[in-house]
């Protein structure tokens, strides 16, 4: 284990590439993290990313039966998607990782137009794990309509003939769907101005909402590109530990205030996560 740059609670934040310090870490429960996919964004100093060589440090720190939860999307390179996204997820694969789920990040705010396309408002979240997934904290979610049967729902069985369907019909909740959205944009994918001097943050609630669902209190969580900390953020709140590595030292800087500010919040400390924002996915009250 080598020393962290910075030691905030119980999280671990470390200055430099991810690449030369996952090797010297202990093993962790999941992996939390968005890459600088497609130089979409400018981080500032240049650097070059090797997603097979982080690919294959993750596969080796996480436990069996850990996740990695990788949030990325494509850019639009002479006129086609790059495909980067798919082709990471099927990478993992071939090293020995499943594609547990690919779940969608819906960004709820105004995308950049296109003439030609229609407009684009999500990312990948692709669930990544070692073998089945040991912690599955799946977020349940009221239905609209509970305490009645639908009736006319009925599913196809393998010989044709039809049944009722089994469904979250008559049950005051049900699990969430893989679609999630939220808030972007400035002071609502997090509480403080300063933190939008990251030009890339997952909204708080994303990261809370994956801490919650794929680990357990007092678990560790690593996140290799850390950014502003948001996943750093997420854990302090929900009791897990952290460990962060950003190789710009801006940002790590704002991390490090972050997560130092988070220990000091009042609404810290929760035991469960807000459920996750959906709209219009309410598949009970469709009768
Ligand atoms: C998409 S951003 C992550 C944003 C983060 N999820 C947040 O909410 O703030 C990717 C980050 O990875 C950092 N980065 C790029 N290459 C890195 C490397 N080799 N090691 C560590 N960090 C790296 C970039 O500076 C950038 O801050």
């Amino acid at each position: 284990m080598i020393k962290p740059t910075a030691v905030i609670g119980d999280c671990q934040l470390f200055l430099g590439d991810c690449l030369d310090i996952m090797p010297h870490l202990p093993k962790v429960d999941a992996v939390i993290t968005s890459p600088p996919y497609d130089n979409l964004r400018e981080y500032g100093k240049s650097f070059s990313w090797d997603f097979e060589g982080t690919a294959q440090h993750i596969k080796k720190i996480i436990k069996p039966g850990g996740v990695c939860v990788w949030v990325v999307g494509d850019q639009v390179k002479e006129g086609s998607e790059t495909g980067s996204s798919f082709f990471q997820a099927l990478y993992f694969k071939e090293i020995g990782m499943n594609i547990h789920d690919t779940m969608i990040y819906w960004k709820y705010a105004f995308p950049f137009p296109d003439k030609t396309r229609y407009a684009q408002v999500f990312e990948y979240m692709f669930i990544l794990s070692l073998g089945k997934p040991k912690t599955t904290n799946i977020i349940k979610v009221p239905t609209k309509v509970h305490n009645r049967v639908k009736s006319s729902s009925r599913q196809r069985n393998a010989d044709g003939t039809t049944t009722p369907m089994k469904s979250a019909m008559g049950k005051a909740e049900r699990n969430l769907e893989n679609i999630w959205i939220y808030d972007v944009g400035f002071m609502k994918s997090a509480k403080d101005s300063y933190v939008f001097d990251h030009p890339a943050i997952f909204p708080e609630q994303l990261a809370q909402d994956h801490v919650y669902s794929w680990t357990n209190k007092n678990e560790t969580i690593l996140d290799p590109f850390m950014g502003s900390g948001t996943t750093g953020v997420a854990c302090v709140k929900l009791g897990r530990k952290f460990i962060g590595i950003e190789i710009e030292e801006k940002y790590f800087d704002i991390a490090c205030k972050r997560i130092e500010e988070a220990y000091k919040q009042p609404d810290m400390f929760i035991e469960e996560t807000k459920k996750a924002e959906q709209v219009g996915l309410d598949l009970a009250s469709n009768d």
